[in-house]
């Protein structure tokens, strides 16, 4: 079904024939507009910004570029199209249909997932609110808010479950999503990761890559519900998704193409005197980022992860597309556990070890951009090659929470680790660097001096086209 933007709420669930849910969406709309403005990109509130906006659910040609200022942006309610014959994939229910209404006693679990998940829109938002104050270029900076604005989009998508499904409690927790806010010491955001600070282009490139990507596996299994409105949400945001991990790919590779082209100009390893970062440090940032997105998906083993497949709440990865009984009983799972001062590898009950399947599909799908990255440095005829980190690296959540493990997987006593902590992960010195590189690129075509033009611009326009207009 076509967006009808004629309206207030631009939407494709036929809002206008629930006069109830319109008005309490409507009532929500001012209260996200005013978040928008306090929480959101600092300073370019009324800049022209080149977006897309989506204009159709299926999956040719859904998006319409155009400049827009932000808080006019259309933000709205899609889900893809509905499947009459959709059937619950995995989990005691399977083969029954898909439920249209929430079922009373999976209510709980099922809001506490939404929450959680529309929680991360609007916090990763409120973390890159001011890195558009030094911004690589135009292209980049509009890269940003196109991220940003979808970000936002999410978080409708979210809440629109909340009040569709969830009575007043739904109502209540789509308020208390604009209260909280990211690194609040009150009221923070539920998940670690996004209260930290996005504070450099850096880290947001890897961010996108890393975190943006764990995102992608979380609405992939939620994709899978059985709660239809659910997984109909899931799989139009994983369309916006893909451009997020683009974003972070692309910035990644063009660091280190200027990175190559500096090591050969200057015939040097280190770069940081003459602009650009180390490859030797990218690594650090790619081992921070990568271990904390590890983080979010929760314990290896996890009594909560079994109920929720068996209920048929969140699937596997490419659920559908397994070959097995989709109930797994009695199957097993190699999870990675510490054991006598080493790391094995040692069978659990697949049901409950189905974080940590999610996340070695996650690791697998990581490994990927790196050897992109890796081939730029090839071709280069530079002999460096990135590395993933070891899965035990850095880990605050699960079986290696606390463990002291290095990059390789060697597990170390805590002090052994901490002489060597400076090689693996960004010191404060190498943050300060990081930021110091940090200036802002506002000319249309020219770009910071870390980072090489993109190969192309957005859609089909000129890489030096002003992507983003000032006021
Ligand atoms: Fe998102
Ligand atoms: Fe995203």
């Amino acid at each position: 079904m076509a967006i009808d933007y004629s309206e207030l709420i631009p939407n494709n669930v036929n809002l206008a024939d629930n006069r109830r849910l319109q008005r309490a969406l409507e009532e929500w709309q001012p209260k996200f507009l005013d978040w928008w403005k306090e929480m959101g990109p600092e300073g370019y509130q009324e800049a022209d910004v080149y977006l897309r906006t989506a204009t159709s659910v299926d999956a040719q040609g859904w998006a319409q570029f155009g400049r827009v200022k932000m808080p006019d942006y259309r933000w709205g309610i899609f889900l893809a199209e509905q499947d009459r014959e959709r059937v619950i994939s995995h989990g005691e229910h399977k083969g029954q249909p898909a439920w249209q209404e929430v079922p009373g006693e999976y209510r709980a679990v099922l809001r506490r997932l939404i929450v959680t998940q529309g929680d991360t829109e609007p916090a990763s938002v409120e973390q890159q609110r001011l890195l558009g104050q030094t911004c690589p270029s135009l292209y980049d900076l509009r890269n940003l808010f196109q991220v940003n604005v979808e970000e936002g989009r999410h978080l409708w998508a979210m809440v629109y479950l909340l009040h569709a499904h969830f009575g007043r409690d739904g109502r209540e927790e789509a308020e208390e999503l604009l209260q909280r806010h990211s690194g609040d010491t009150d009221k923070p955001r539920i998940l670690g990761a996004f209260n930290e600070k996005t504070p450099d282009w850096l880290s947001f490139f890897f961010f996108t890559y890393f975190t943006d990507r764990d995102g992608k596996y979380q609405l992939a299994s939620l994709a899978e519900s059985a709660f239809d409105p659910l997984s109909r949400t899931c799989r139009f945001m994983l369309t916006e998704e893909a451009h997020h991990m683009f974003v972070g790919d692309t910035g990644i590779a063009r660091v280190v193409q200027r990175t190559c082209d500096l090591m050969r100009e200057h015939r040097t390893d280190d770069v940081g005197p003459h602009g650009g970062v180390s490859l030797a440090l990218l690594q650090k940032y790619l081992n921070f980022h990568f271990s904390v997105s590890l983080d979010l998906f929760g314990s290896e083993v996890s009594s909560n992860a079994a109920t929720y497949y068996t209920a048929g709440i969140k699937g596997r990865f490419e659920e559908t597309k397994k070959d097995d009984d989709h109930l797994l009983k009695d199957a097993a799972y190699p999870v990675a556990q510490l054991r006598d001062g080493g790391i094995v590898m040692a069978d659990m009950p697949a049901l409950n070890a189905m974080n940590e399947r999610l996340r070695d599909d996650y690791v697998t799908d990581c490994a990927r951009g790196l050897v992109r990255w890796n081939q730029v440095i090839k071709r280069a005829g530079i002999e460096f090659e990135f590395r993933l980190p070891h899965r035990a690296f850095h880990r605050q959540i699960g079986n290696f929470a606390g463990a002291q493990v290095s990059p390789d997987g060697q597990v170390m006593d805590a002090a052994a680790w901490a002489a060597r902590a400076a090689d693996w992960l960004p010191t404060d010195e190498d943050r300060a660097f990081v930021i110091g590189l940090m200036r802002p690129v506002t000319e249309p075509g020219k770009f910071a001096g870390w980072i090489a033009p993109p190969a192309r611009g957005i859609n089909n326009q000129a890489v030096n086209f002003e992507y983003v207009r000032f006021a």
